[in-house]
């Protein structure tokens, strides 16, 4: 099954750091981000999880609930946690899945058996850096994939979480590079005319097509 934006995030029951979940669950009424990584004890690895950590209260502002994933035991992630508070300095608190027999990799197609850049010694894929955004009806709204080499920017994962959040409120898209309290752009299907009612504080019409508001933040 190929995943999509709209698709409903698939099931599944996995261990984890925080012991045994059901991912739906987890996941509650909040928003949650599934993100996975090649494997434990690896440089950028270790960099993107601390990161991730020391945001833990950005995630918690948010109600975005965050589970980390590598094809990897409970053992391993387990040792690999001290490492990343010790060098991070943070106390890592969410879920890390052990999917060492890959059902939930191979579920969220999180294997790429043509990515040269990030195979085992013999040859086998690990996991590749992917994300998935999945809000509270339980729907993927974001899908990242980043190279082996690179580790991603969770600046930027915040700043789609305040989108789409802000999004489903009101009837607004954001323009590129924008941040929270930036002007936003009048959705498409709202007329210039409703917009005036629905956004007070005033609505710059640069073109026709493209309509700024102030943040309603
Ligand atoms: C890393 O996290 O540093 C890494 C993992 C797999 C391949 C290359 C780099």
């Amino acid at each position: 099954m190929t995943l999509r934006l709209g698709s409903i995030a698939p099931d599944f029951e996995a261990k984890t750091t925080k012991g045994d979940i059901k991912f739906h669950d987890f996941i509650g009424d909040k928003w949650a981000i599934l993100f996975s990584h090649p494997a434990d004890f690896t440089p950028v690895c270790t960099t993107e999880l601390g990161l991730v950590a020391a945001l833990q209260d950005e995630f918690d502002k948010r109600n975005v609930k965050v589970i980390g994933l590598s094809a990897n035991d409970l053992d391993s992630h387990e040792k690999w946690i001290n490492d990343i508070n010790e060098i991070s300095n943070v106390d890592l608190q969410f879920p890390i899945i052990a999917d060492a027999d890959r059902k939930v990799s191979e579920l969220y197609d999180m294997l790429d058996h043509q990515d040269a850049t990030n195979i085992d010694a013999k040859g086998v894929p690990f996991t590749v850096r992917s994300v998935f955004i999945v809000d509270p009806k339980k729907t993927i709204r974001l899908i990242l994939t980043y190279p082996a080499s690179t580790g991603r920017n969770f600046d930027e994962i915040l700043r789609v979480i305040d989108s789409l959040q802000l999004g489903d409120k009101h009837r607004i898209t954001t323009p590129g590079n924008w941040k929270k309290g930036d002007d936003v752009i009048v959705h498409p299907s709202v007329s210039t005319e409703e917009a005036q009612k629905l956004f007070p504080k005033g609505v710059k019409v640069v073109r026709p097509y493209l309509r700024l508001t102030p943040s309603p933040f």
